[in-house]
C-alpha cells in the first residue's frame, strides 16, 4: 500500500479545521495529523516531518499566514502547502503562488475542486505521474501580422510554467523566422526542424533531457535558430506526431504562429484545445477576426475552443469592448492592456515583460490569462472573481 501523508490544517475557524478533517478522512490517503491556529506550533509540528501538507486558510490573518507560508516552503522542501481563503482576489492568489503555496483555493470549500487538488498532489508526492492526458495545447493566432502574438504566446507560456512549476512547451512555428527566441533571447543549439526530421528518435525522456529549460523556470523552448536556411515543408502527419509527442512530455503547450493560413498553422489549430484568437479594437482588425472565426467554424472547431483576446487594451478606446463583442458575436475571454513602453524595452532587452516591471498592467495582464487557463480549479476562481462563470 501507498503511504499516506500527514496533514496539518491551520485555521482560526474551527468548522473549517472540522470540514477539513471530514474530508481528509474520506480522502484517506493523507492523513489528518492536527488542527491549529498557533503558527509556531504548526511550525514545530513540521519540522519534525520528512514530507507534509499543509492546508492553512489564509482568511483573518493574510499577512502573518502568507508569511508563514513563505517561511514554510522556502525552509521544508518536502512541504506541500494548500492555501484557502473566503476573500480569493486574484493579486492574493499570484502572490501565494509566488511565495510557494502549491495551490489556492476559495472558501467556502467545494468539495470536488478539493478532491481534485488531493489527487493531484498525491500523484506528485508519491512519485505517481499525473495523467498526461490532462495537457492543454493553446495556439495564438491571428490571420493579421503584428498584433501581439509573440507578445502573448511567449509571456503567456513563461507566466504558466512559474504558476504552475509544471513543464510547458512554447513552440514557434515560424519556424527559421520567429521571434521567441529573440523575445526570450535565446539560441536554442537544438531546433524544431531537427526534432520534425527525427521523430522517431524523440520521445519524452529525450526531450526533458535535451532541451534546455529557460533559466530556471520549467518553460522549454521549441524554436529553429534564427540563421537563415530554406524552410522544410513537413506533413501534416508529421505535425501530428509531434504534438502528440510534445503532449506526453509537456503538461502545457502554447504555440506562437505566423498570420498565415498555412499547413502550419491549421495543423496546429486542429491539434489545439484551445486557440486564442487575438486582435486589436479598429474595424480592419475585427473584420479580419470575424473571417478568422467564420474559418473556423468551417474547419469545424468547436465554439468553445476559440477565444478572443484582446490585445493592446484601451480604456478609452473608440470602440469599446462591448462594441467588439457586438461586432463578433462573442464574449471577450480576456483584454492585454496596451502598454508600448513596457513591451518595447522587454522585447529591446530580450526578457519577458515580467522582468521589466512584473507590477505593470501589461505583466499583471498576461499573469490573470495564465491563471485562467492553468487548471481548473484556479480557473474557475479567477472565473468567478472576473464574473465570467
Ligand atoms: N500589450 C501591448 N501593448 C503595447 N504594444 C504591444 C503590446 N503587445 C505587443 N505590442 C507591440 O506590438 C508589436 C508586435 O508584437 P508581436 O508580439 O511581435 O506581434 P505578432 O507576433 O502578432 O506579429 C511589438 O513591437 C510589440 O512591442
Ligand atoms: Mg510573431
Amino acid at each position: 500500500m501507498k503511504q499516506s501523508i500527514p496533514t496539518i490544517v491551520i485555521s482560526e475557524q474551527q468548522s473549517t479545521c472540522e470540514l477539513l478533517k471530514l474530508y481528509l478522512q474520506e480522502f484517506e490517503k493523507f492523513n489528518f495529523l492536527a488542527a491549529a491556529s498557533d503558527l509556531t506550533k504548526a511550525y514545530n509540528a513540521i519540522k519534525e516531518l520528512d514530507k507534509s501538507l499543509i492546508i492553512i486558510d489564509i482568511s483573518d490573518y493574510q499577512e502573518q499566514a502568507l508569511n508563514f507560508v513563505s517561511k514554510i516552503t522556502s525552509e521544508f522542501e518536502n512541504c506541500r502547502v494548500i492555501t484557502l481563503s473566503d476573500k480569493p482576489q486574484v493579486d492574493i492568489v499570484i502572490r501565494a503562488m509566488r511565495i510557494g503555496a502549491s495551490d489556492f483555493l476559495s472558501l467556502p470549500l467545494i468539495k470536488d475542486e478539493f478532491f481534485e487538488v488531493l489527487t493531484k498532489h498525491y500523484l506528485d508526492m508519491t512519485g505517481g505521474k499525473p495523467k498526461k492526458s490532462k495537457c492543454r495545447v493553446i495556439t495564438v493566432y491571428s490571420n493579421k501580422g503584428g498584433v501581439g502574438k509573440t507578445s502573448i504566446a511567449t509571456n503567456l507560456a513563461l507566466e504558466l510554467a512559474k504558476i504552475t512549476k509544471e513543464n510547458v512547451a512554447l513552440i514557434d512555428l515560424n519556424f527559421q523566422l520567429g521571434d521567441v527566441t529573440t523575445f526570450l533571447d535565446l539560441k536554442p543549439s537544438f531546433n524544431i526542424s531537427y526534432m520534425l526530421q527525427n521523430l522517431d528518435k524523440i520521445n519524452e525522456d529525450f526531450l526533458l533531457s535535451t532541451l534546455e529549460k529557460y533559466k530556471d523556470t520549467s518553460l522549454y523552448v521549441l524554436a529553429d535558430p534564427p540563421y537563415f536556411k530554406p524552410a522544410e515543408n513537413f506533413s501534416s502527419k508529421e505535425i501530428t506526431k509531434l504534438f502528440d509527442i510534445l503532449r506526453e512530455t509537456f503538461s502545457y503547450v502554447v504555440v506562437d504562429t505566423s498570420s498565415g493560413f498555412d499547413s502550419k498553422a491549421i495543423n496546429a489549430l486542429e491539434n489545439s484545445d484551445l486557440i486564442f484568437l487575438v486582435t486589436i479594437v479598429n474595424l480592419p482588425a475585427l473584420r479580419n477576426c470575424q473571417r478568422c472565426m467564420e474559418l473556423f467554424d468551417k474547419l469545424g472547431f468547436d465554439d468553445d475552443k476559440v477565444q478572443i483576446l484582446i490585445n493592446r487594451y484601451m480604456e478609452n478606446d473608440e470602440i469599446s469592448a462591448e462594441d467588439a463583442e457586438e461586432v463578433l458575436g462573442k464574449n471577450i475571454y480576456w483584454k492585454i492592456p496596451n502598454n508600448y513602453f513596457t513591451l518595447m524595452s522587454a522585447i529591446n532587452k530580450g526578457v519577458p515583460v515580467s522582468s521589466v516591471n512584473q507590477d505593470s498592467n501589461v505583466a499583471l495582464g498576461y499573469k490573470h490569462l495564465a491563471l485562467m487557463v492553468s487548471d481548473s480549479v484556479f480557473r474557475q476562481n479567477m472565473a468567478k472573481k472576473l464574473g465570467r462563470v
